[in-house]
C-alpha cells in the first residue's frame, strides 16, 4: 500500500475557515477509521506530506501532532511517524471522529495561548514573565479567610440559592459606590455582575455582533478580545496604538463601513501599557456620540497606577449611553474570584442578562458576597495602596534590568501603570522563535503576533512585571538577554515560510 498515494488524494479547500491542518488531520483520520491506513503502516514524512499536499512545513508537523494528541498515530524518533499500533488490539472499537462533528469555528496557533498561558504552574526553574497575573503573594486571603468564616451569620440562606442573573444587589450596590470614586455615576439597575470581564466581552459579542460585521479595535490588543470578535465573524477594522490617538483613521472606518462598536482598553493598555490622555478621551467620545459608535471601554488596570492617577474613565463623560464599561476584581483582587461587571444602560444590561442566563444562569454567589463584604468593610483602598507600592517597585527594578542588560538589544517605553512591557526587538528577530530558545533557558513571555490580527510585526513581546518578586525578575531578564544574544550570533535563522502558522508550544 502507497500511503503517499493515498494521502496526497486529500482534497484541500483553501478558503474554507477550518485550518487546513484540521483538514488533513481528518482525512487522515478517516483513512484510519475506515481501515484504509492500517495500524502501524508508515506516513509520508513531514516534508514530503507538506510537498505532496503543497503546504507549509508547519502546516505537516501540526497535522502529525493533532493525529498525535487523539492517539491515532505516533511518532518514532528517528525513524517517523505510524499509524498507532494500539488500534490493532482494538479492531472493532467505534471512534467518533469529533473534529469532523464540531461547528465550524476558528482555530489558530494562537487559539489555546490563553488557555495555556494560565494553566501553566510556575516552576522554579522557569520564570514565566508570560501570563497577567498579579502575585499570589499578594492575594488578600487573610482577609477573605475572615469574611468567609462569617459569612453565613451576616447572609441569608436564600442567598446562597439561585439570584438575579444579574447579580447579588448589595454587590451591585457596592460597585456603584466603586465607580462613583472614579467618578461613574450610575445605578445598580445599570450593572450585571459577570464571571470574570472575559464573560462581558464574549456576552457583548453575542449581543450586538454577526458574521461579517465591522468592529475597531486596537492594533495590538488583548489576546481574549481578538478571539471572542473573531469568533463572532466580526470584520476587524484595526487602529494602530499611537500617540496621540488617530482619530481620523477611526472617522474614515465610521463613513466607510458603519461598524458596530470600537473597542479599547483606554488606561495602561494589554499589551502596550500605553495610557490615552484626557483630550483624547473627550475627541473620541465627541467623534463615537456624532456617529453613534458603541464603545467597549475595558478597564481591568485603571486602579493600578504607579505614577500619577490616570485620567478618568470615559464612562465618566459619557453623555450619551454608548459607552459599555467593564470592570474587574482579577487584577486587583485575585483572577480565582471570577467576578467582574459591566456598566450600561438599562436596556443592554437586560439583553445581556437573557444571554447570560444560557451560560450560568448567574456567576458564583459565594465570591459575589464575599467581594461584597470586602467593599462594605472597607479593605479596598488599604490593598490597593499595598500593591500600587509593591507594582511600582518591580515595574522600576524591571525597566532597570532592561536598561542593563538588554540596552542594544530592545526598547521600551516605561508602563505608568498595569502590568506590562511592551517590548520591541532591535533586530529583525522573530519573537516566536526567540521563546523556543527562552524556554529551555527558563524564561517565557508572550510573542507580540498573540495580541495582533495576522499580519503581525514578529520582533515583539510583552513582559509582565507583577507577578515575581525583584530577585527573580532581574534573572529572568539577564536570561532573557542571553537568549537574544546567543540567537542574535547564530549564523542560519530559521525562517517560517509566509503566510505559515506558527507551532504550537
Ligand atoms: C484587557 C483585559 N480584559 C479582560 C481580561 C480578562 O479578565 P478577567 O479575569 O476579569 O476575565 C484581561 C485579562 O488579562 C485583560 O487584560
Amino acid at each position: 500500500m502507497d500511503t503517499s498515494k493515498m494521502v496526497k488524494l486529500c482534497k484541500l479547500e483553501f478558503n474554507s475557515p477550518v485550518p487546513l491542518y484540521i483538514q488533513i488531520a481528518n482525512y487522515i483520520t478517516d483513512m484510519i477509521i475506515q481501515g484504509n491506513l492500517p495500524p502501524k503502516s508508515k506516513l509520508p514524512p513531514e516534508r514530503e506530506l507538506a510537498a505532496l499536499l503543497a503546504v507549509s512545513r508547519t502546516t505537516a508537523i501540526n497535522v502529525y501532532r493533532q493525529l498525535e494528541k487523539q492517539g491515532l498515530v505516533e511518532t518514532k524518533a528517528g525513524s517517523g511517524t505510524y499509524v498507532a499500533a494500539s488500534q490493532t488490539t482494538q479492531p472493532n472499537t467505534v471512534r467518533i471522529p469529533w473534529s469532523q462533528l464540531f461547528n465550524p469555528y476558528i482555530q489558530t496557533s494562537m487559539s489555546s495561548i490563553l488557555k495555556d498561558m494560565i494553566a501553566a504552574p510556575s516552576s522554579g526553574e522557569c520564570i514565566s514573565l508570560a501570563a497577567g497575573k498579579p502575585d499570589p503573594a499578594h492575594y488578600p486571603l487573610d482577609i477573605f479567610q475572615q469574611l468567609y468564616a462569617t459569612v453565613d451569620i451576616h447572609t441569608a440562606a436564600t442567598d446562597f440559592g439561585y439570584i438575579a442573573t444579574e447579580g447579588y444587589m448589595p454587590l451591585r450596590c457596592a460597585i456603584k459606590d466603586l465607580m462613583l470614586e472614579q467618578n461613574i455615576i450610575t445605578e445598580p439597575e445599570n450593572t450585571i455582575v459577570l464571571s470574570g470581564s472575559q464573560q462581558g466581552l464574549y456576552l457583548l459579542s453575542k449581543i450586538l455582533l454577526e458574521p461579517g460585521d465591522y468592529a475597531i479595535v486596537e492594533s495590538p490588543t488583548y489576546i481574549g478580545a481578538l478571539q471572542i470578535f473573531q469568533a463572532a465573524g466580526a470584520r476587524l477594522l484595526k487602529v494602530p496604538v499611537s500617540s496621540p490617538l488617530d482619530l481620523n483613521l477611526i472617522k474614515d472606518y465610521l463613513i466607510r463601513y458603519r461598524p458596530k462598536l470600537f473597542y479599547i482598553i483606554p488606561t495602561f493598555q494589554n499589551p502596550t501599557g500605553r495610557c490615552l490622555s484626557w483630550q483624547e478621551r473627550r475627541d473620541l467620545l465627541e467623534l463615537a456620540a456624532r456617529y453613534r459608535l458603541i464603545i467597549i471601554e475595558d478597564d481591568p488596570y485603571g486602579h493600578l497606577y504607579y505614577d500619577n492617577q490616570p485620567p478618568q474613565p470615559l464612562k465618566t463623560a459619557d453623555q450619551y449611553g454608548n459607552v459599555l464599561y467593564i470592570g474587574t476584581f482579577s487584577k486587583m483582587l485575585f483572577p480565582g474570584l471570577r467576578t467582574g461587571w459591566l456598566i450600561a444602560p438599562t436596556e443592554v444590561i437586560q439583553r445581556l442578562a437573557l444571554e447570560k442566563q444560557y451560560i450560568d444562569l448567574h456567576s458564583n454567589n459565594l465570591a459575589q458576597i464575599l467581594i461584597y463584604r470586602y467593599l462594605q468593610y472597607n479593605y479596598l483602598p488599604d490593598h490597593l495602596t499595598k500593591i500600587r507600592k509593591i507594582y511600582k517597585q518591580r515595574r522600576d527594578t524591571m525597566a532597570q534590568a532592561l536598561n542593563h542588560y538588554c540596552r542594544e538589544l530592545l526598547h521600551f517605553s516605561l508602563p505608568q501603570g498595569g502590568f506590562y512591557f511592551w517590548c520591541t526587538l532591535q533586530s529583525e528577530h522573530s519573537s516566536h522563535l526567540l521563546l523556543h530558545e527562552a524556554v529551555t533557558k527558563g524564561i517565557t513571555f508572550v510573542p507580540g503576533e498573540a495580541f495582533y490580527q495576522a499580519p503581525a510585526p514578529t520582533n515583539q513581546f510583552r513582559l509582565c512585571f507583577a507577578t515575581h518578586e525583584e530577585e527573580l525578575l532581574v534573572e529572568g531578564i539577564k536570561r532573557l538577554a542571553m537568549v537574544i544574544k546567543h540567537s542574535l550570533n547564530k549564523k542560519s535563522k530559521t525562517v517560517y515560510p509566509a503566510g505559515s502558522s506558527i507551532p504550537i508550544i
